[in-house]
Formats: C-alpha cells, sequence, structure tokens
C-alpha cells in the first residue's frame, strides 16, 4: 500500500522553494529544507510544534508575515519582502489553510529567494543605462574632439610664430597638454561605453596578475610600495578575456599604489574553491568552480561614503582622477560573471576580492606559474 502521508512530506520537503506552515496558534507545523537554507537557519527536527517566533525570532519578517494569515482578509498572492536578517529578497504567496467545512487551522507561506534575480535585474538597467550613456557620450565624443584636435593645433601654430618667446611658449605648452589631457578622457569614456565583448581564451590568472604588475612600472608612486604575490596555491585555467582581466587588475592595483603616495605594501593572494563549497545561496550551480584574487594595500583605507560610490562612473577623490578605474573593474567583472567585494583590512588599509567562475570545460589544472617575475617581494 502507498504510504500516502510520508508522500505528500516528501513532496513538501522536495519542494524548491522554501515552505513554512504553522498553526492557528503560531506553533510550527512544517519547515523544509529550502526555507532552512534561504533563512540561513540550522534544520532541526525539535522546531516542529514551537511557536515560530521563538526558531526566527519574534521581530523578524516572516514571522510578522505568518501572522498577518489570520487577521488580514485580502492575503497577497504574490509579493516581495527584502528580509532585514539577511539582506536576502525573498517573492513569496502566503495562504490560510483550511479544512473542508472552511474551518482556518493554519497558515502557509511559499517563498523563493530572488535575491540573485534581482542582481541579473540591476545589472540588465545598468547595462540599459550604459547604453543611453554610450550614445550620448559618443555623440558629445564627436563633437568635442574636433575643436579639442583644433585647439592643439593653433597652440603649435602660435609656438611657432613666437620663437623669441619662452614665457609665451610655457603657456602654449600648458595649452597642448591640457588639450590632450582632455582628449585622454574622452578616449577613455569612450571605451568605458562601448559595449564589451570579451575575446575568450584559456587564462591563467598568475600570469594576467604578473602581466598586470609590470604595466605598474612608471607610476608616480613606483619604488616606494612592494608587491608581495602568494603563489602557493594550486589554480586552474579558466575562459576570460586576457586584455580585460589585466586591465582590471592594473586598476586595483593602481588605486593602492595611488593610495599610498609615500609608499606602502600590497598583497595579491589566490584561491580556488570547487562549486560546492563556494556556490552562494541563490547562484546557480553553473560552474565547477571560483577563483579568487585579493589585492589588499596597508594604505588609509576607505571610507564608507566613499564605499558606497566608489564604483560609481566619474567618481573620483584624486584631483587629476577620472573615477572610472573602479567603474571599469566592476564591468569586467561582471562580463565574466563575476563578483567583487571591498572589506577593510583589519590592521588598517583595504582588501578587494575578485571572484571568477570557472567552467567545467575548461577546468585543467595549472601548477606551473608562469614565471618567478613577481614571485616573493618586488618593487614597482
Ligand atoms: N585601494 C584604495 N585605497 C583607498 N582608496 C581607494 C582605493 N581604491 C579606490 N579608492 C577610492 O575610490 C575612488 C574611485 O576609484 P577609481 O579607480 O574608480 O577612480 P580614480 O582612481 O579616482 O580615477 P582613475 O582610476 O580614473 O584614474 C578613488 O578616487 C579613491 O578615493
Ligand atoms: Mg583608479
Amino acid at each position: 500500500m502507498v504510504d500516502q502521508e510520508a508522500f505528500y512530506r516528501n513532496v513538501v520537503h522536495s519542494l524548491r522553494n522554501g515552505v513554512i506552515a504553522i498553526w492557528r496558534d503560531g506553533s510550527i507545523a512544517v519547515v523544509n529544507d529550502a526555507a532552512y537554507r534561504i533563512l540561513g537557519v540550522t534544520a532541526s527536527a525539535s522546531h516542529i510544534g514551537r511557536p515560530l517566533y521563538e526558531v526566527l525570532g519574534r521581530d523578524h519578517d516572516l514571522t510578522e508575515v505568518l501572522s498577518l494569515a489570520f487577521t488580514d482578509t485580502a492575503l497577497p498572492n504574490r509579493a516581495e519582502l527584502r528580509l532585514r536578517s539577511s539582506g536576502k529578497t525573498i517573492g513569496y504567496t502566503l495562504c490560510r489553510i483550511a479544512d473542508r467545512d472552511g474551518t482556518v487551522s493554519g497558515a502557509a507561506l511559499l517563498f523563493k529567494d530572488l535575491t540573485r534575480v534581482e542582481q541579473l535585474e540591476e545589472r540588465e538597467r545598468l547595462r540599459d543605462r550604459l547604453a543611453a550613456l554610450g550614445e550620448m557620450a559618443a555623440a558629445i565624443a564627436h563633437e568635442v574632439k574636433n575643436p579639442l584636435a583644433g585647439i592643439q593645433v593653433v597652440a603649435g601654430v602660435l609656438k611657432r610664430q613666437l620663437p623669441e618667446s619662452p614665457d609665451a611658449h610655457e603657456l602654449l605648452n600648458d595649452i597642448i597638454n591640457e588639450a590632450k589631457m582632455a582628449n585622454q578622457i574622452v578616449v577613455q569614456v569612450l571605451e568605458f561605453v562601448r559595449p564589451m565583448s570579451l575575446q575568450v581564451e584559456s587564462v591563467s590568472i598568475t600570469t594576467v596578475v604578473d602581466d598586470a604588475i609590470a604595466t605598474l612600472r612608471g607610476l608616480p608612486a613606483a619604488g616606494r610600495t612592494t608587491i608581495a604575490v602568494d603563489r602557493d596555491t594550486q589554480l586552474p585555467r579558466f575562459d576570460g578575456d586576457r586584455l580585460q582581466l589585466r586591465q582590471l587588475f592594473t586598476n586595483l592595483l593602481t588605486n593602492a599604489v595611488e593610495a599610498m603616495m609615500d609608499g606602502g605594501h600590497i598583497w595579491v593572494t589566490f584561491g580556488y574553491a570547487a562549486a560546492d563549497e563556494a556556490t552562494e545561496p541563490g547562484e546557480q550551480p553553473d560552474y565547477a568552480g571560483y577563483v579568487t584574487v585579493e589585492v589588499s594595500d596597508d594604505g588609509p583605507g576607505i571610507p564608507d561614503e566613499v564605499t558606497e560610490q566608489m564604483f560609481s562612473p566619474f567618481f573620483t577623490t584624486k584631483p587629476r582622477g577620472t573615477g572610472l578605474g573602479l567603474a571599469i573593474v566592476r564591468k569586467i567583472v561582471n562580463a565574466h560573471d563575476g563578483r567583487i567585494d571591498i572589506r577593510p583590512r583589519a590592521e588598517g588599509g583595504t582588501r578587494f576580492r575578485v571572484r571568477l567562475p570557472v567552467s567545467r570545460l575548461t577546468h585543467v589544472t595549472d601548477t606551473t606559474p608562469s614565471d618567478n617575475r613577481t614571485a616573493g617581494r618586488t618593487h614597482v
């Protein structure tokens, strides 16, 4: 004979949506595995029969939502909510559980983690914004480039017409240099707003970082900053755009060097984690694993109000900065379906952590460091 009750139980526990059901008195009837996972609570059989508020907390958003089932007449069929406890966004449906004769004996909440969906939507919105900005920037660049070239040409002509006047030459050189700077900004903006198409190849992350470090020589603070690269981790190669990734790390390292004009230390460390350990809640298990790169410095650190804005295009605290460095970093990370986060270092300074997915197809272990250029400590 089929055990129908066990079957119903298994249905509820196998659902990929979270399910929480309570009795009329607020005690827990069912919490399925997905619900525990989304809420980050450790599953325990002892929760059954206990008041929900004891398990989740009296002012937990879901305790409040479930209690509405017995007081509100119109229940939401599809609502969204950002959980205060974890910052996750969930989509939920709330229903009353009624007997055949209509007596309400409990309430059930079905919910789904929308955090990832929301992130994708946010990326979509950003792409749309950038596309609009791109068209505008291309139009402005077109209008601005010609007058800028004109200014440079005219200043050059004037210089030749005033061979005997060193003062005038100095001023004219200033004009030419400023016009060149402005032109560079136009070029950078165009570069930034162009939709990114990746030239994908199999990449060794250590080689990419080596190449990025090589581009730092010649920065004003060069010579006063040391970079230590930790190569002890075995890392897989993965699919990515080598030049874009080099740009990503060049930008992070440049910021670290620029944050420490009087010198300091930078550390680059690598890590690899297989997907089953590293897939975050709500993330699709599309990858074999994730390579992480941390770039830390012992500079002044970043105040909270700067952290909030630093990835926005044109946000800068530097007199001659364009503010595109981190906006480009984010664009490259997103194009690789990666993630980036920033944390202050406990000892002072900043730590950027970049996490890049390794797809199943190219999971080949790369045990040999590209070469020894940056093994140990180097000066830039
Ligand atoms: N490692 C760091 N330490 C301290 N502050 C940082 C660090 N990295 C970035 N910042 C802050 O974030 C701001 C934005 O950085 P971003 O790279 O986007 O622009 P920028 O460096 O100012 O200009 P650009 O990169 O275009 O030359 C910087 O102006 C700086 O205030
Ligand atoms: Mg920068």
